[in-house]
């Protein structure tokens, strides 16, 4: 059985995530980021993770268009879904549920939010303006959960 996790990440949480998660699946699994690297063979695989981060309400368009192209083949594989989000609660699940194809989403065997990190040095202008806005100056982050982490790996092997 191989597993591949493939991710997309603006600043390197959803990276972090993915390698704390393959580190709980085992060594064989494969980790890919999608904006990066060219779209993995997916034939080769039966357990697919895919997993991104959300900016304005979206994941990334390298992660919807995979998961919207390569919907048929995935709906016949064992797929967990995961994103990295600065938001909580139903609006988390919300976000998590827009992130990808419906039939992909009820498919899944897991889906999970992971929460967030955010690296104030690495983030461009308008991203550091609209984090103040939206935030204000005095903006909590809630970190990676790596209970979830474990509960996602959990329910996948
Ligand atoms: C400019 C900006 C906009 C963001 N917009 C959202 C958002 O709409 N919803 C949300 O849940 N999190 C939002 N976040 C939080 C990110 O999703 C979070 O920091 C995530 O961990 C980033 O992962 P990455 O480094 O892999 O890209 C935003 C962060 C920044 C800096």
């Amino acid at each position: 059985m191989k597993t591949i996790i493939i991710y997309t990440s603006k600043y390197g949480c959803t990276e972090k995530a993915a390698y704390l998660l393959k580190n709980q699946l085992g060594e064989g699994t494969e980790v890919v980021n999608l904006m990066l690297a060219k779209e993995p063979t997916l034939d080769r695989y039966d357990t697919i993770i895919l997993g991104g981060s959300v900016y304005y309400g979206k994941i990334q368009k390298q992660m919807t268009a995979f998961a919207s192209k390569f919907q048929n083949e995935l709906g016949k594989k064992r797929v967990g879904l995961f994103i990295c989000a600065g938001a909580k609660g139903e609006q988390a699940t919300q976000e998590l549920k827009a992130s990808f194809p419906e039939k992909l989403y009820n498919h899944s065997i897991t889906t999970e939010v992971f929460g967030d990190e955010i690296y104030e040095e690495k983030l461009t202008l308008l991203d550091r303006f609209v984090l103040r806005m939206v935030k204000g100056k005095n903006r909590s982050v809630n970190g990676l959960s790596k209970e979830t982490i474990e509960r996602f790996a959990l329910a996948m092997k």
